[in-house]
């Protein structure tokens, strides 16, 4: 009898981009805080290291809309970060991005979900111009006219983006843009999943969230150098090299290839500093690194 009205009470979610590095977060956030909760994968295998944290798997592919029905069925409020980022697999931001998420929200639509949250990028009115970002603030423009509660999420880079300042550092020597004096605050994926869904007890809106801590690169690469113990190396490679690059990408290849690379230039060399939330580190998160390697 007690189960029973459990179940019937507990506010049931849906994760799309669970096997993703927020999304993980979000799934363990969501149960911890007492919600039912059912992930989209598209491979059973992807969803292993959070399977204990969710109810139930639902196998789709977000570009094919056939795939998802169903996927919202008993569902109150739905979470994306579905997107690519480093996925290679032909498709465009529009095709996942933008479509994707599309074809999730009209599932959610036919199904009566009273709330969806979904995360683009910090900083996306300036950065519009972007492919990544044209996409996302498309499915955002046409998520606030959908007629469901909606959360926007706009966070700033994640803890897993700094990884590659410890990797290279750990090679020996780290490449930064002008004089590595650009700010910006990066959250670690709790953090950020936490903020997320304390947020979904609020009316809605669009958000900005960023790290507890506000840090140059040159302070990021010295820190990923100090917790290696290693001597600091950098080098600094002027912007008119970036900016040569990013007209050659843009000129000479597609979408698919330049689209990351445009993105990742263009934050790098700009000051990104969102309001902040959270408590984790960069210099426990790197430390973290050393740990999981060593076992
Ligand atoms: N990384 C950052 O610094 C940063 C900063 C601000 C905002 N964001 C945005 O936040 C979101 C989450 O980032 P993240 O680092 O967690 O990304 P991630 O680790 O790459 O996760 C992306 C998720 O989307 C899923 N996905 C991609 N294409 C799909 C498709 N065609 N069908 C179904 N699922 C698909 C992936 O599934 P598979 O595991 O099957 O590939 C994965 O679960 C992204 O949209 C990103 O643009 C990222």
């Amino acid at each position: 009898m007690h189960r029973e009205e459990n179940t019937v009470t507990k506010k049931r979610a849906l994760v799309a981009g669970a096997t993703g590095y927020l999304g993980k977060f979000i799934v363990k956030e969501l149960k911890r805080q007492g919600y039912w909760v059912r992930a989209l994968s598209r491979d059973s295998r992807k969803i292993e290291p959070v399977r204990q944290y969710v109810d139930e798997v639902f196998l789709g592919e977000a570009t094919q809309p056939e795939t998802l029905i169903g996927l919202c069925r008993n569902i109150d409020t739905v979470f994306s970060s579905l997107g690519i980022t480093r996925q290679k697999e032909g498709r465009t931001y529009m095709d996942v991005d933008y479509q994707g998420n599309k074809n999730i929200l009209n599932e959610a639509r036919a199904e009566n979900v009273s709330k969806f949250m979904y995360i683009s990028v910090f900083n996306a009115d300036t950065l519009r111009h972007l492919e990544i970002v044209k996409a996302k603030e498309r499915f955002a423009d046409e998520l606030k006219e959908a007629g469901l509660q909606h959360f926007i999420i706009r966070p700033n880079g994640f803890f897993s983006d700094m990884t590659e300042f410890f990797n290279m550092a750990k090679r020996g020597r780290v490449y930064l843009f002008g004089n590595g004096e650009y700010r910006a605050n990066p959250i670690h994926g709790a953090d950020l999943a936490k903020t997320c869904v304390e947020r979904l007890c609020s009316t809605g809106g669009e958000f900005d969230v960023g790290g507890p801590e506000i840090l140059t690169q040159n302070e990021i690469a010295l820190q990923a150098f100090a917790v290696l113990d290693k001597k600091p190396k950098i080098t600094y490679i002027p912007l008119w090299i970036r900016n040569l690059t990013l007209k050659l990408v843009r000129r000479f290849t597609s979408v698919k290839t330049y689209g990351p690379i445009e993105f990742f230039m263009t934050v790098l060399t700009m000051n990104m500093v969102a309001p902040a939330y959270g408590q984790h580190t960069i210099k426990e998160y790197f430390k973290e690194i050393i740990e999981v390697s060593n076992g």
